[in-house]
């Protein structure tokens, strides 16, 4: 089974919302065996309501030799300021590893690629594929 991150949403460099992805991104602690890459998941907010989500551990290769590590969660049809809100990430299937790219706009055809693949991976529990986001049955 996939892992568990929870955690207070920090501030990241504000860059994702420009990328056309924003992202909640929480700190993890060096004992969360969790391996980098890109994955779906869900994301469970203090309000108890859950919503699908790609999303990215690691360190952001594209913009730093050795970044900070961090999950970076895109809730799926989601458009709320989540800062300083605890939040629990369970990190489901792997979709990639992180990579760095030739240029930002191909990061960005790579996010988008990877948020429709999410989109239509048939959600391993029951529960999930009623969340939104989920595709029709
Ligand atoms: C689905 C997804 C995949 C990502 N894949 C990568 C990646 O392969 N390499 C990388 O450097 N960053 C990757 N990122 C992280 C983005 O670079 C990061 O979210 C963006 O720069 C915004 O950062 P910020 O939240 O600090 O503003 C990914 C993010 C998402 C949501």
């Amino acid at each position: 089974m996939g892992s568990c991150v929870e955690g207070i949403v920090v501030m990241g460099d504000r860059r994702g919302r420009k990328l056309g992805f924003p992202t909640a991104n929480v700190r993890i602690g060096p004992n969360v065996d969790l391996a980098d890459g890109v994955y779906a998941g869900v994301v469970e907010l203090e309000d108890a309501t859950r919503h699908r989500a790609a999303i990215s551990v690691g360190r952001r290769p594209h913009y730093y030799e050795v970044g900070e590590r961090l999950v970076e969660a895109h809730l799926l049809d989601f458009d709320r300021d989540l800062y300083g809100e605890r939040i629990r990430v369970e990190v489901g299937t792997l979709v990639r590893e992180q990579r760095s790219f030739g240029t930002e706009g191909e990061l960005v055809e790579q996010i988008a690629s990877d948020v429709a693949a999410i989109r239509v991976l048939r959600a391993e529990s029951p529960m999930s594929s009623r969340l939104p986001g989920a595709p029709p049955n």
